[in-house]
C-alpha cells in the first residue's frame, strides 16, 4: 500500500500509461478551485495544490459538490487498510447499520446504456437502504485513492423477509467519470447518520465480463440450485439443450447435496455446465435467503456472459422452452421471427407457460422409457395465460436487470417499442413438469383436481425422441445410471 504523497508522486512517474497532458491538469485544478472556492483556507490551499497537480488521470472524484468536500476534509481513505468480512467465502458483508451482502461486481460497457460505462455490483439487502446513500468507492489500479459516487440502486427481485427484516435483492450502479480506464475494485458502503462518508470494510474485485471476437449462439442460466436433484432429469434437461443447440448451461450451487452435484460436476467436466457457487449470504434454515439468491445469480450470469453468447435463455431445471415448428432454437427464433416480425435490433421472446403435470390423474405412457419424463408425459393443460410464469429468451445486450421470468430493466438505448415478442403458442411454449401445486399454494383443496378436468395429448416431444434417448443413454452409462 503507497501511504505517503512522495511514494504515491514516484509511482505515478512511473506509471507510462498515466501521462496526461498540460491542459487536462490545468483543467482539474480548476475544477477543484471552483468547487471549494469560498471556504478554501490557507491550510486547505495548502492541501488541495500539491494533489490536484498530481499527473493522475484518475483523481477525477464525484462532481457532486458535497461528496467533494467530505472528502477534501480529511476523510481521505487511501491510508486506511480494509478489512473486509465474508461469509462462505463468497459474500461480502458492509460494515452498516442495516444488513447488506455482496456477491460480485462487474464492468458494464454495453454501448445501449448510452452513457459513460458504469459497474453493476449484485447485492441483496435489508429494504431500507433505499432510504439512504449507498456509495461506490471506486478504486483504479494506478491509486489507493477511490473516486466517490452515489450508487443508482435498481430492484432485482420482489423481496423476502428473514428474521423479521425485509430483505430486497439490488444492483447498484456505480457511474464511472471516464471511459479509458476500468477500476480494479470497488467498495460499497452505507450512509449513516453519525459519519457522512464511512470508512470502507468492503472490497469487491471488478470482473470484466470477456468480449470474444466471434459470439457463440446461447447460453442458459438457471436459477439457483439446492438440496436434492434428480440425476435422470438433469441428464435429459441437458441433452434436450444440447439437441437444441445451446452452448453451455450455467448452474449456481446453495447447498446441492454431494450425492446430487455429481450430475453436474459431469457436465462441468465435458466442458457443457458452469457449476459456480452461490452458497446463501446468512447461515439460514429453509428456502427464504436460498429464494434471495435466485435474482442475482441470473443477473450474475448475464453480465459474465454478455458479450459471448447472442442470446441468454432463463429457465428452471423443471421446465423447458420447446420449440413446435422447428427442431433447433435457431431455427426457432428464426420461425418467429418470419411469424411476429418486429425491427427492434436487440429482441427479447416470451414463451407461454404449460403445465404438464406429473399427478397420477394425468395419464403416462408406460411403453416410454421410464426415466424419460417428457416422453412419458405428453398430456398437458391449455397454455397459462399471457405474462403467467412465462419464461424468456433475451438479447444480453439489451438488459439490465434480468428476473426468473423477464427482463425487468432494459438498458436505454433497447428500450424501444417492439422490444418483446410474445411468442405464439404454436411455435413454442415453455413445458413445465411437475407435480400440481395450486391445493397447497392457493390453500383450495381440489383446485388441482378441476385444473386437470381439461386434458390436451401433446407429442411435440416425439420428434426429439431417438436423439434424446441414444445421448441420455450414453450419458446415463458415463454416470453409473441406468435407463
Ligand atoms: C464499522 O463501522 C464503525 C463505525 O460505524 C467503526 O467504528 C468500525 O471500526 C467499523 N468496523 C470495521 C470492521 O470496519
Ligand atoms: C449426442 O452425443 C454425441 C456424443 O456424445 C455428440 O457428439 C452429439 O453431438 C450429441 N448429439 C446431440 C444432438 O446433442
Ligand atoms: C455446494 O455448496 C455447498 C454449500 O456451500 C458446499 O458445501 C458444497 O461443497 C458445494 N458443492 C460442490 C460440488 O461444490
Amino acid at each position: 500500500m503507497i501511504s505517503t504523497k512522495r511514494d504515491i508522486y514516484e509511482h505515478y512517474n512511473n506509471d507510462e500509461n498515466i501521462a496526461i497532458t498540460m491542459k487536462q491538469h490545468e483543467q482539474k485544478r480548476l475544477r477543484v478551485l471552483i468547487f471549494l472556492g469560498g471556504f478554501l483556507s490557507m491550510l486547505a490551499l495548502m492541501y488541495i495544490i500539491p494533489r490536484a497537480t498530481l499527473t493522475l488521470n484518475d483523481k477525477m472524484l464525484s462532481q457532486d459538490p458535497a461528496t467533494l468536500e467530505q472528502v477534501r476534509e480529511g476523510n481521505d481513505i487511501r491510508s486506511l487498510k480494509i478489512n473486509v468480512k465474508e461469509f462462505n467465502g463468497v459474500w461480502q458483508v458492509v460494515n452498516a447499520s442495516v444488513e447488506m451482502y455482496l456477491y460480485s461486481a462487474y464492468y458494464d460497457d454495453r454501448p445501449s446504456l448510452l452513457t459513460n460505462p458504469v459497474i453493476r455490483v449484485i447485492a441483496v439487502s435489508e429494504s431500507q437502504v433505499e432510504q439512504r446513500k449507498v456509495y461506490c468507492y471506486i478504486w483504479y489500479d494506478v491509486s489507493t485513492d477511490p473516486f466517490v459516487e452515489v450508487a443508482e440502486i435498481l430492484h432485482l427481485g420482489a423481496g423476502n423477509n428473514r428474521h423479521g427484516k425485509y430483505f430486497r435483492e439490488h444492483i447498484y450502479t456505480c457511474k464511472l467519470q471516464t471511459s479509458k480506464d476500468i477500476p480494479k475494485a470497488i467498495s460499497i458502503e452505507l450512509e449513516e447518520t453519525d459519519v457522512k462518508l464511512p470508512e470502507p470494510s468492503t472490497y469487491m474485485t471488478v470482473q470484466v465480463p470477456e468480449k470474444p471476437e466471434t459470439k457463440q449462439d446461447f447460453i442458459n442460466c438457471v436459477s439457483v440450485t439446492f438440496w436434492k436433484v434428480d440425476p435422470y432429469r438433469v441428464v435429459e434437461w441437458m441433452e434436450l439443450h444440447k439437441l437444441w443447440g445451446v452452448n453451455k448451461v450455467t448452474i449456481y450451487n446453495s447447498s446441492i447435496e454431494d450425492e446430487s452435484a455429481k450430475v453436474f460436476l459431469h457436465y462441468q467436466k465435458e466442458g457443457f455446465v458452469d457449476f459456480r457457487q452461490a452458497p446463501q449470504f446468512v447461515p439460514d434454515p429453509g428456502e427464504m435467503s436460498i429464494l434471495l439468491t435466485m435474482s442475482p445469480v441470473i443477473c450474475d450470469c448475464l453480465y459474465r456472459n454478455m458479450h459471448k453468447y447472442n442470446k441468454v435463455v432463463v429457465t428452471d431445471l423443471d421446465e423447458m422452452i420447446v420449440p413446435r415448428t422447428t427442431l433447433d432454437y435457431k431455427s426457432m427464433l428464426d420461425e418467429i421471427n418470419n411469424r411476429q416480425p418486429s425491427e427492434h435490433k436487440a429482441l427479447s421472446y416470451m414463451f407461454r407457460n404449460d403445465y404438464f403435470f406429473m399427478d397420477p390423474q394425468m395419464p403416462e405412457d408406460t411403453d416410454m422409457p421410464k426415466k424419460l419424463a417428457t416422453l412419458r408425459h405428453r398430456v398437458r393443460l391449455p397454455p397459462s395465460g399471457p405474462g403467467y410464469s412465462v419464461k424468456s429468451i433475451i438479447d444480453p445486450q439489451a438488459c439490465v436487470v434480468m428476473h426468473n421470468h423477464f427482463c425487468w430493466v432494459r438498458t436505454k438505448g433497447h428500450d424501444t417499442n417492439g422490444h418483446t415478442v410474445d411468442v405464439n403458442v404454436d411455435l413454442a411454449m415453455n413445458q413445465h413438469y411437475k407435480k400440481c401445486h395450486f391445493d397447497k399454494y392457493l390453500g383450495k383443496p381440489g383446485e388441482c383436481a378441476r385444473m386437470m378436468e381439461e386434458q390436451i395429448a401433446d407429442d411435440t416431444m416425439l420428434r426429439f425422441k431417438d436423439k434424446l434417448i441414444e445421448n441420455v443413454s450414453k450419458q446415463l452409462k458415463s454416470l453409473g445410471l441406468e435407463l
